[in-house]
């Protein structure tokens, strides 16, 4: 019997607001590397709209979620050619000093900075540092604190939950801990997109 595959509902509820962003700030061609990819539905679904001069690589920390990406994305990777190539999802933790891309002109996080401990962004930004040629975006989506503050009672509350499930995890203030941890590896201030349910997209782009 084959295992279905893995589903996200949040994917379905934020995936046209973050494509529109993400074909606003995309490059026409090049590597889009996708940290965190989760079950894959992202990749699946945003990679048919965006240019055919691209080329989406899903990834992940966790080697149980790889065979849920390719599961998702193998009709496009098998099918005819439909907007971004998808490419086989790697096994990439943030943390590590390695990587297993070396250059991307593009990377897209979305939903991992508050459902891990915080070393996990920190080495998210220094690997899209290493990674991303001056100008280029690293979009990260999702709930954050402002100066500080819930924006939101919803967020406030999510907040509590997931430190109740993980004491190292949480939202992140983009104010007093992203943004100055992003400018310590030489991204500039970002584009901040308003988008539905009281989440973010954050552009930073590199120096
Ligand atoms: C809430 S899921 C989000 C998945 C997907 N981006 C989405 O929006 O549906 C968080 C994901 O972050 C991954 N993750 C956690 N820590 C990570 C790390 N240090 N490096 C890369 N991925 C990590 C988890 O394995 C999980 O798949």
């Amino acid at each position: 019997m084959t295992q279905p595959l893995p589903h996200a509902p949040a994917t379905l509820r934020n995936r046209e607001p973050i494509l529109a962003v993400l074909r606003e700030i995309l490059p026409d061609q090049g590597l889009l590397l996708e940290v965190a990819s989760g079950t894959g539905e992202h990749a699946a679904f945003m990679a048919p709209h965006l240019s055919p001069r691209l080329a989406w690589q899903p990834s992940d920390a966790d080697p149980a979620a790889l065979a849920g990406i390719d599961g998702h994305t193998q009709p496009l990777r098998e099918g005819p050619p439909q907007g971004a190539r998808i490419l086989p999802a790697l096994r990439l933790d943030t943390t590590a000093p390695v990587w297993p891309v070396d250059r991307a002109e593009a990377i897209f996080c979305c939903n991992m900075i508050h459902i891990a401990p915080w070393v996990a962004a920190l080495g998210l930004l220094a690997g899209a540092a290493r990674l991303l040629p001056p100008g280029a975006p690293l979009l990260l989506y999702g709930p954050f604190k402002r100066g500080g503050e819930h924006t939101a009672p919803s967020n406030a509350a999510f907040d509590r939950t997931l430190r109740e499930r993980d004491a190292a995890w949480g939202l992140r203030c983009l104010d007093h801990e992203v943004v100055p941890a992003a400018a310590a590896q030489g991204f500039i201030a970002p584009e901040i997109h308003q988008l539905p349910a009281n989440n973010l997209a954050v552009v930073l782009r590199r120096r």
